[in-house]
């Protein structure tokens, strides 16, 4: 019988998880569908169990449910426990089980990129956001021997609880910082090679005259940055250095800092829930195709 698979988010359209999710099952030869679906967040306990009683056989969730899951499932894998938060979840005989692959997916992310960019592993990192993509950054540099973090949010008490998080306790120096202070500006300013990552929303970045967050006056060509957000700011073909580029990447181009947009992360999570749901090893190359020809990006791995 045909397998269905979902993911559900609010709003989920711009999703790309359904193109390369479905073109994955069928160059594996697997009988199967994957479906978007807008859930809000007062339908989500419906959704669910709409979902339980159709059948399906896994799913994605987006923002903004990914912390709620854990609630509303059966049980909860070891990654999903220490970040707090869902975004795979698989059936098996109608039990179901709450996994997260964004701190995974994120680490191979940076690590392929660091590699093929021939660029050092950092030991300073400045993170902007603590929402729940924070919390999966966290959880996977937790793994690697950082020796400093320092967490800008607008909500400085939200960035503050994150670090006391125990998976955070081998990193010797933790500093939360409220995003109009500037402190963080000296502390990036006296990091040497920082890691600058972005996972603020694009709410974040909309509509302020200003880019957000001001990065200018500050010298980073010595950073490397990444944002979690694959959405660019000019639309591809806009011109052959913009593509891939968004809002918070354009400001790092002032320093002309390698940097590394989402898509990749997109790739190994997406990578990583197929194998939970099926077994088997997914089918990246096809993947990573199928992102390359939606957002015109030529390459998931070489610096923007
Ligand atoms: N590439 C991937 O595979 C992948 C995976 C996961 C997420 N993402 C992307 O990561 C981004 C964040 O996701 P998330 O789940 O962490 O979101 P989230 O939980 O909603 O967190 C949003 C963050 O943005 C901040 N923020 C929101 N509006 C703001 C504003 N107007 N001014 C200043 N700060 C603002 C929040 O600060 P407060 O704490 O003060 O509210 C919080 O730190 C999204 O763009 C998402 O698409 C990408």
């Amino acid at each position: 019988m045909r397998q269905f698979f979902a993911i559900i988010g609010h709003p989920v359209a711009h999703s790309l998880s359904p193109r390369f999710q479905q073109a994955a099952f069928d160059a594996s030869g697997l009988d199967a569908a994957y479906l978007p679906f807008d859930i809000s967040p007062e339908q989500l306990p419906q959704a669910l169990a709409a979902l339980r009683i159709l059948g399906v056989a896994g799913f994605n969730i987006t923002l903004p449910h990914k912390e709620a899951i854990p609630g509303m499932v059966d049980g909860l894998s070891e990654t999903a426990r220490e970040i707090g938060a869902v975004n795979t979840v698989v059936s098996r005989r109608g039990e179901w089980l709450g996994d997260n692959t964004d701190g995974p997916g994120f680490l191979l992310a940076l690590e392929r990129f660091l590699e093929e960019n021939r660029l050092a592993f950092p030991s300073h990192v400045l993170i902007f956001g603590a929402g729940g993509s924070a919390r999966a950054v966290l959880w996977a540099l937790a793994r690697r021997p950082f020796r400093a973090i320092c967490l800008v949010n607008r909500t400085r008490s939200r960035g503050e609880a994150l670090l006391n998080l125990p998976i955070l306790s081998g990193i010797p120096d933790r500093t939360a910082c409220a995003l109009d202070q500037t402190s963080w500006r000296d502390w990036i300013s006296n990091a040497k090679n920082p890691l600058v990552i972005n996972t603020l929303s694009l709410r974040a970045f909309a509509g302020n005259e200003i880019p957000f967050p001001p990065l200018e006056g500050l010298s980073l060509s010595d950073a490397t940055l990444f944002d979690l957000s694959y959405v660019p700011s000019k639309p591809s073909g806009a011109g052959p250095e913009e593509g891939g580029r968004t809002p918070f990447l354009e400001m790092g181009s002032l320093f002309g800092a390698p940097s590394q947009n989402g898509l990749g992360m997109l790739l190994c999570q997406g990578a990583l829930a197929f194998r939970l749901w099926t077994g088997k090893e997914a089918p990246v190359d096809r993947m990573e195709e199928v992102l390359r020809l939606a957002t015109g990006q030529k390459s998931l791995w070489k610096s923007l």
